[in-house]
């Protein structure tokens, strides 16, 4: 039997991430992918949709394709049109692919429907707790980002521009992103997933500070 559209896809985006490691590897796009099919079980969407939309989220990221913008819907249509995906199917993909990702602590976002959401929800979902965690030292660490320095205060981008050119420490991520996600999520479902990688945020921020300035050092 043929492959579905959603299967052809996958494989190809999974080969495209294979050699990336900043945090952004397949492994990412594959939690995506499964979160959003979990979420759309419980929420509801257009399947199809969501999952394609879950597979091309990060498909020419701006960390990763020299630093253009929103660049992301252009790719995903072509790569679309070359498996002659539906017309119709390709504009209702590639209209959320350059809103899902995050563009500032003072940005707000354009989601306009329960597909958009909710991969926005399973991509915002991956971006915190351990996972998160893990993830953002491992892309501060491709960027030579120093772990932490305690004299450099966080920002709140008011552009994405603005947000896309910080070279803040990883700690101060925390602060200027993934401690605002927990806010920013739609569905009822991600809410309630997102508050237990939230506190395990917050723990383990409260445990580098007492060790960062533990008596021992005194
Ligand atoms: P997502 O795939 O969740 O949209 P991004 O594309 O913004 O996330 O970033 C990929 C990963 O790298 C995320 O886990 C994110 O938190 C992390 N990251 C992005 N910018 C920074 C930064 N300045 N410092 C540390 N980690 C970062
Ligand atoms: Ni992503």
């Amino acid at each position: 039997m043929m492959n579905t559209l959603v299967e052809r896809v996958k494989s190809q985006v999974y080969s495209i991430f294979k050699e990336e490691y900043s945090g952004h590897d397949f492994h990412h796009i594959d939690r995506v992918f499964r979160m959003a099919t979990f979420l759309q079980k419980q929420e509801g969407g257009d399947l199809e949709v969501i999952q394609l939309a879950a597979l091309l989220h990060d498909i020419s990221d701006h960390k990763l394709n020299g630093g253009k913008l929103n660049d992301g819907s252009r790719v995903a249509r072509a790569l679309l049109q070359e498996h002659k995906a539906d017309v119709i199917l390709i504009d209702n993909v590639c209209a959320l692919i350059d809103k899902v990702s995050y563009k500032g602590a003072l940005v707000k976002d354009e989601m306009f429907n329960l597909e958009g959401m909710i991969v926005q929800d399973a991509d915002r979902l991956d971006a915190i707790g351990a996972i998160g965690i893990a993830r953002a030292f491992a892309f501060g660490g491709s960027r030579n980002r120093p772990m932490y320095e305690p004299d450099e205060k966080p920002q709140l981008h008011t552009s994405f521009q603005s947000y896309a050119g910080s070279q803040g420490n990883t700690i101060n991520h925390f602060h200027e992103k993934l401690l605002l996600l927990k806010d920013r999520l739609h569905t009822a479902t991600a809410k309630e997933i997102g508050e237990k990688r939230h506190q395990f945020m917050l723990n383990f921020l409260e445990q580098f500070e007492q060790e960062w300035t533990s008596e021992y050092y005194d």
